[in-house]
């Protein structure tokens, strides 16, 4: 057991940062590899050039799917400019922020409803369509939110297998949604959480526009904008066409780096708005949060950038689980999903001892480790802990 080893081991165990330091970037990574990386941007990439030094203090956060990039400057300097005047309400901007978002999913203002991060989203969704006799479908491997607020609500759970590698299985859900005689809530994350995977969007709009009766979709969204699948498309798209049987989830805290200031939305049809709306505390939210949310909409350079960071961290981190002879899954988030190369609970362990923390057990994928994906500096220290881990035999 990890936990039992001695100091020594545990020493030999760690890889250390003094000698990462001393390492450049393409004694790390090929020289081909970091060139080719830094060719596909337009703009440089500074953090490329920086593999981190983490220490006990002040590990690597890989446990919670966060962006490591930090918000947009220019939106971190709105929030700043904001906190004076955060004795007052955001009732003058959340009206910009609401128009904003229409525009940019080509809907109605009344089309939008703005929360506290996408949990407060899904808690309200889920709070507006309880009724006698609901079920609650939801693929047995993904993001627990919406099981845990729907048990709250006291919904039959009902989890649909996996198809291998942990792909949704669409039909199976509709199965389930078929054979049940009441109400049905479908909740599906896509790309999911924690496998990093999409399923085709085309094959739920098939199901969505067929208006199956007594059946609400609620579509989390959380990490569309890292997508590079082109059979991935946003659920958007129904809603402007006017199909009423589906609520999309959205938040600022992934690809805008903004988890901490808590913002998110709902867009579904200005009924349904209406309806989940008479659950959140949404009048009243987070004064900065609102006020960058708005301008970290508009900087598309930074967008593009947090994006471009996660693919570089992505590639790093494939070419090293490649190396390693561990399965993952193709991933089109800002995490990753491979086998574990020994216990989870022990390779969690040993990360740690590296000044690197990693996901939590995903019931029923008790092989599975889930890394999130931080910067291109920091993954390249990842990758190299795991290398030196291989090389003592220990992973
Ligand atoms: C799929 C999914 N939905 C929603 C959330 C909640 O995000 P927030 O409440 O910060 O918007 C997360 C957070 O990790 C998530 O992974």
């Amino acid at each position: 057991m990890v936990s039992n080893l001695n100091i020594s081991r545990r020493k030999l165990l760690t890889v250390s940062s003094v000698a990462l330091a001393g390492l450049s970037v393409n004694q790390l990574l090929s020289k081909a590899h970091a060139q080719e990386i830094q060719k596909s941007v337009a703009f440089s990439l500074p953090m490329i050039d920086t593999v981190v030094t983490p220490d006990q203090g002040n590990p690597i956060r890989l446990n919670f799917n966060e962006n490591a990039l930090g918000m947009s400057p220019s939106a971190k300097q709105v929030a700043i400019d904001a906190i004076p005047k955060a004795n007052r309400y955001a009732k003058a901007e959340m009206p910009l922020l609401n128009k904003r978002l229409g525009q940019h999913h080509s809907v109605n203002e009344d089309q939008i409803l703005l929360t506290a991060g996408s949990s407060e989203g899904i808690r309200s969704a889920i709070a507006a369509f309880v009724k006698p006799d609901t079920q609650f479908v939801i693929p047995e491997l993904t993001y627990g939110d919406g099981e845990h607020f729907a048990k709250i609500f006291n919904l039959k759970i009902n989890k649909v297998p996996c198809l291998p590698d942990w792909q949704i299985d669409l039909n199976g859900i509709k199965k389930a949604v078929e054979s049940h005689q009441g109400f049905s809530i479908v909740y599906l994350v896509n790309p999911n959480n924690p496998t990093s995977t999409v399923f085709k969007t085309n094959e739920l709009e098939l199901w969505v526009t067929s208006k199956p009766k007594n059946t609400i979709f609620i579509i989390d969204e959380a990490y569309a904008e890292f997508v590079n699948n082109p059979e991935f498309y946003s659920v958007d798209s129904f809603i402007n066409k006017g199909c009423d049987n589906v609520i999309l989830l959205k938040t600022f805290s992934k690809i805008h780096a903004m988890a901490g200031l808590r913002v998110g939305y709902v867009v579904s049809s200005p009924d349904n708005i209406k309806n989940i709306a008479q659950y959140v505390a949404g009048e009243k939210l987070n004064y900065c949060g609102v006020c960058a949310a708005l301008t970290s909409m508009n900087d598309t350079h930074f967008l593009a950038y947090s994006k471009k960071a996660v693919d570089v961290s992505r590639n790093i981190m494939e070419q090293a689980l490649s190396e390693l002879g561990l399965h993952y899954l193709k991933s089109e988030t800002n995490f990753m999903f491979h086998k574990s190369p020994i216990d989870l609970k022990q390779y969690r362990e040993l990360m740690k001892q590296n000044f690197i923390l990693i996901g939590r057990d995903f019931e029923p994928a008790t092989e599975w480790c889930r890394i999130s994906l931080g910067t291109p500096g920091e993954m390249l220290y990842v990758a190299n802990v795991m290398r030196e881990l291989r090389q003592k035999s220990a992973i």
